[in-house]
């Protein structure tokens, strides 16, 4: 497959109704494979079926924390699409911690939206992956994965627990050929980070950020981190002795 070339591959994109999960659906199907693009906001996933090259998106509403509901899509998708070769979870939210007021419910929500709903789709997606001739999985973690942040109890966790979750998935799956990719971008411009209150460096189009996914897909690396300027520089951070690392990561998602 060249990175311009998904025919033939249905792909499975949650979270497709903003941000980056929107434009990687389009992106996807730009380059010619089938999206099934799931969200909540029915309406936002149709204006995004009008907007793709025609026939190539299909809308199917979902709630990824709902397990049963997961289950009943990917069947969905398995009867009128015949199958799901790649699967891109990428449904999340952020909420961050304010520590003086730390609060159970908060990380619980952040949790099930981005971490629970990685597994209900990745317990739905395996039989169907385990069919296809050329099953890729793909998740979607962060670059605050590599390190603790301020305020990040909540999605830095979830972002971290993904990326092991993958990691060991990965070690699990290689005897039966599924590939496993995981997504960690920078600071990518949507309505998630539009919220933000801090300076974001090095933050990237989400058109430049679904161009990087689908290549990273297409050569099915272990890693899409983007952009370099920003997730290499975070990758050293990490190494760094503790007192540094404290030192410099507790400048980091400050409120200005
Ligand atoms: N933007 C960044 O800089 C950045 C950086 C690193 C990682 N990420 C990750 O990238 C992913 C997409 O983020 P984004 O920036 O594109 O944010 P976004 O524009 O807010 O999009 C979030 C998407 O997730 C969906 N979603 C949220 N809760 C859902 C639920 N319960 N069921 C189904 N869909 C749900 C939303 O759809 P509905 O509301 O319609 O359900 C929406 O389509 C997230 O996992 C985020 O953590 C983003």
């Amino acid at each position: 497959m060249t990175a311009q070339d998904f025919s033939g591959r249905r792909i499975w994109v949650t979270g497709a109704s903003s941000g980056i999960g929107r434009a990687t659906a389009l992106e996807l199907a730009r380059r010619g494979g089938t999206v099934i693009a799931s969200a909540r906001s029915h309406e936002a996933l149709d204006a995004l079926v009008r907007e793709g090259p025609a026939g190539r998106l299909a809308a199917l509403a979902l709630d990824v924390t709902n397990r049963q509901a997961t289950q009943q899509t990917a069947s969905l998708i398995e009867q009128r699409f015949g199958g799901i070769d790649i699967a891109f979870f990428n449904a999340g939210t952020c909420e961050y911690v304010d520590v003086k007021r730390f609060d159970s419910a908060l990380v619980e929500r952040v949790i099930r939206t981005n971490l629970l709903s990685l597994i209900y789709g990745i317990e739905a997606v395996l039989p169907l992956l385990r069919r296809s001739a050329h099953p890729h999985l793909v998740g979607m973690s962060s670059t605050v994965a590599y390190g603790g942040l301020p305020r990040a109890e909540a999605y830095g966790t979830s972002k971290a627990a993904i990326y092991y979750l993958l990691q060991s998935l990965r070690l699990d799956l290689a005897p039966e050929q599924i590939p496993v990719s995981i997504v960690c971008p920078g600071f990518v411009r949507t309505p998630l980070t539009d919220a933000n209150d801090f300076p974001m460096p090095f933050r990237i189009e989400v058109e430049d950020a679904a161009r990087r996914i689908a290549d990273g897909i297409a050569a099915q690396k272990q890693e899409i981190h983007f952009p370099k300027r920003f997730s290499i520089p975070f990758k050293l951070l990490a190494m760094l002795p503790g007192f540094l690392y404290n030192r410099l990561a507790g400048q980091l998602v400050r409120s200005s």
